[in-house]
């Protein structure tokens, strides 16, 4: 199956996105990952994206558009893939519907996760990141078993540069101007299926199982 999982920053869009693929053995196709790995590497692409993702702004469509074209070219997305994190507006919407068009495929269903506004801040100023795998954890609501440590594979948890207050309400203002209005564009479609997010993160990965149709 072919995915795409959106949400306010925030929504646990990364966490079940983790469990989501394993259960259903599909791709991962995260362009916050994608970007932050390009920073860690230094390359071109990864300084320009950091100015805009340090501000929480989004990244320019001409960036972030020909880097998903390629990646869904990859042969490990034939098995199906879940796209996290794009599209991001209606331009970006559009462009993928005319790849997967081109490519024969198309997009399965639409997981928009709801989660109350006052909840965002909480849920990122306390998030902690694995610095090898990028598994995401909370200093309240999904610890590490050892504090510091990711469970997955050790690595070492580190605070994102945008997960302060500031970032996070200009995030949470962007992701309403341009963003929201993918909820319409996917809903005229058929494709929509809203979860609430604000539930224990195993409930929330059983009711989107439940709307897909999986469980
Ligand atoms: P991106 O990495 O996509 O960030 P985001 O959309 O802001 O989403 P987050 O990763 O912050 O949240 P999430 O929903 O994944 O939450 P998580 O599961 O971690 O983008 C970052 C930046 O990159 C953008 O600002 C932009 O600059 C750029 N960018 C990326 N894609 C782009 C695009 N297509 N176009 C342009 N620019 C782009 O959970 C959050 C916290 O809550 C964690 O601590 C978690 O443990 C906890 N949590 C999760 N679920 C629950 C629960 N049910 N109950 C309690 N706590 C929970
Ligand atoms: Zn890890």
């Amino acid at each position: 199956v072919n995915l795409l999982i959106m949400g306010p920053p925030g929504a646990g869009k990364g966490t079940q996105a983790e469990a989501l693929i394993k259960e259903l053995n599909i791709t991962h196709i995260s362009t916050g990952d994608m970007f932050r790995k390009a920073i860690k590497e230094g390359t071109e692409m990864g300084k320009k994206a950091k100015e805009y993702m340090d501000k929480g702004e989004l990244v320019p469509d001409s960036v972030v558009v020909g880097m998903v074209k390629e990646r869904l070219l990859q042969p490990d997305c034939e098995n199906g893939f879940l796209l996290d994190g794009f599209p991001r507006n209606v331009t970006q919407a559009e462009v993928l519907d005319e790849t997967l068009d081109s490519m024969g495929l198309k997009l399965n269903g639409v997981i928009n996760i709801t989660v109350p506004r006052e909840k965002i801040i909480v849920r990122l100023t306390g998030r902690r990141i694995c610095r090898s795998c990028g598994a995401s954890y909370h200093v309240l609501f999904n610890k590490p078993a050892i504090e510091g440590r990711c469970n997955a594979c050790g690595g070492e948890l580190y605070q994102r540069s945008d997960d302060n207050e500031m970032a996070v309400i200009n995030r949470l203002e962007v992701y309403e101007a341009h963003t929201q209005p993918l909820i319409n564009y996917y809903s005229e479609r058929g494709l929509l299926k809203n979860i609430n997010g604000d539930q224990d993160i195993k409930k929330v990965l059983e009711d989107i199982l439940l709307s897909l149709n999986i469980r």
